[in-house]
């Protein structure tokens, strides 16, 4: 497996590996959700590259930029372990050389859900994207499902740049008591921890009165805000159940549908979702 940092260290790297490249991009501090991704990676192609880079640019003033966890040394022995071919960790200074001024953004469905939380956010994420995916030059790109509207925004970039990279969506990966893999789990404490899967419990509960003929998208998300509110230790910041091409709120009936939420647990966010009625787990 080669490491490598710098742009001219990627290219001559890139260029010795066979096509088609499937390219997993990461912010590191790995679960087995990016292991995932690796192996369906694996699966379609004949070489497999891993970027590892926290992205300073989506991450708002308040976020966790500074905390967020890292282990480089451990990150690269599980992707060693994977059969990895490639694995990028470019610097900040790699990613946006001195003097940068240049974003690529995608406007209307950033505008809802977490881009209407989090201003800003898919704006680095696209950019960074964009970037990873020139230096990579993959055939194919592999998001998970976990974040839904990252991959939406992901594949409306990919075919307004037309890039000429498959989009593949993989399922969330999720721990035993359905809580969803997340690098972000780890700033749970146990209480936190066991409160957490509420998330899932929201969703299922809606899933099942979904199953059960319920279409009425108001009631689906007064079902995950109830089971929500009982739990004490979390606090809603928004449910939703909208569109899965368009991400608009739905009003009235609905017979597809994502759904999804940001719930704080303590003082850690976390986003989960599930899709009905499209006959598939993901986009
Ligand atoms: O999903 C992530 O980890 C990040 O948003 C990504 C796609 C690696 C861009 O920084």
């Amino acid at each position: 497996m080669k490491v490598v940092t710098t742009l001219e260290e990627l290219w001559e790297a890139r260029q010795a590996l066979p096509n088609p490249l499937g390219f997993v991009p990461t912010m590191g501090y790995l679960h087995d959700g990016h292991l995932s991704l690796v192996r369906c990676a694996k699966r379609d192609n004949a070489s497999v590259a891993v970027s590892i880079f926290v992205n300073p640019t989506q991450f708002g003033p308040n976020e966790d930029l500074e905390s967020y966890p890292r282990d480089l040394a451990r990150d690269l022995a599980m992707l060693e372990a994977e059969g990895v071919d490639l694995v990028w960790t470019p610097t900040a200074e790699v990613m946006y050389p001195p003097g940068s001024q240049t974003w690529v953004e995608v406007e209307k469905i950033t505008k809802v859900l977490e881009g209407a939380r989090r201003p800003g956010h898919f704006r680095g994420v696209t950019t960074v994207v964009a970037k990873l995916f020139n230096g990579v030059q993959p055939q194919r790109a592999y998001f998970g499902q976990k974040d839904a509207q990252q991959a939406r925004v992901i594949q409306r970039m990919a075919q307004d740049l037309t890039y000429p990279i498959e989009i593949v969506v993989c399922p969330i990966r999720r721990e035993p008591d359905g809580l969803a893999m997340s690098s972000r789990n780890t700033y749970l404490n146990p209480a936190e921890r066991q409160a957490a899967t509420v998330l899932y419990r929201a969703l299922s509960a809606a899933k099942a009165a979904f199953q059960a003929g319920e279409r009425d998208a108001n009631a689906l998300r007064k079902i995950m805000e109830d089971t929500i509110n009982a739990e004490p230790l979390a606090r809603l910041q928004y449910v939703s159940c909208a569109d899965p091409d368009t991400l608009e709120e739905i009003h009235g009936k609905a017979e597809k549908a994502l759904l999804s939420m940001a719930v704080y647990v303590g003082k850690t966010r976390l986003i989960d979702n599930m899709l009905l009625g499209t006959g598939k787990e993901t986009f």
